[in-house]
């Protein structure tokens, strides 16, 4: 897939940041009606995300919640502080660390045993695909894990600049058209990338369009 300047663009990613905070409120009612998602909270259970867990992009807690039944301590962060306040109020005062932060500018302050993103991945331009992962690589504790999970869903009338661009468009409710990344991942590619960066992570298709990921750094 061919990239383009505008599409790792500033400009571009604080689009997409704006969406989000835009639709904050009717994002649980937007989830996409297929088969898949239950795969995907049984894989995260299986996996155990135990110890201290940071969350990614943490939009309104579905994933937040999840993590609580298994961790000792969650951080979880995401540009949108109507996403925030929205997790905050379902996961109950302080059970969470919530960060508001741009992720391609954030550092973190200390490092945790498991690092979670749902439905993130996929909105990371291409041109920044390996340092995200460097930066998931500076918050993991040696040894830790990673899960994460996503879809390549995107419908003909998103597609404003092609099927081979990354830049689809989403309108909110108001009528307003925003730009945003979408990257259309297959599973066995993505985890043949994640290789090539020095990761050992297995990603699995469910039988709807979601797939989720887990691993670690491969040793050495
Ligand atoms: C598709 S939602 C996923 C939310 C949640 N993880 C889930 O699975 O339901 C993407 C999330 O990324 C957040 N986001 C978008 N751009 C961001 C950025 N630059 N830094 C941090 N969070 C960002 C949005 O606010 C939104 O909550």
């Amino acid at each position: 897939m061919k990239q383009t300047d505008a599409e790792n663009s500033r400009e571009l990613l604080n689009e997409q940041v704006v969406y989000y905070r835009t639709i904050a409120e009717e994002y649980e009612s937007l989830a996409l009606p297929f088969p898949g998602d239950a795969e995907l909270t049984a894989a995260l259970d299986a996996f155990r995300p135990t110890g201290s867990v940071l969350e990614l992009a943490c939009g309104p807690g579905r994933w937040t919640a999840q993590l609580l039944r298994h961790s000792e301590d969650v951080t979880a962060v995401d540009a949108s502080p109507e996403m925030i306040a929205l997790a905050s109020a379902r996961v109950g005062p302080g059970r969470v660390r919530f960060v508001s932060a741009d992720l391609f500018s954030w550092r973190p302050d200390r490092r945790y045993d498991v690092v979670v993103f749902g439905f993130w991945l996929s909105h990371v331009p291409p041109g920044r695909f390996a340092s995200f992962w460097e930066l998931v690589a500076d918050c993991l504790e040696p040894g830790g894990r990673v899960f994460f999970a996503d879809d390549a869903y995107r419908t003909a009338d998103e597609l404003i600049e092609g099927a081979r661009s990354t830049t689809i468009r989403r309108r909110s409710s108001d009528g307003a058209d925003h730009r945003i990344v979408k990257v259309p991942y297959e599973p066995a590619d993505l985890e043949r990338r994640l290789a090539g960066l020095g990761w050992r992570i297995s990603v699995h298709p469910t039988s709807g369009p979601f797939f989720w990921g887990s691993g670690s750094r491969a040793a050495g």
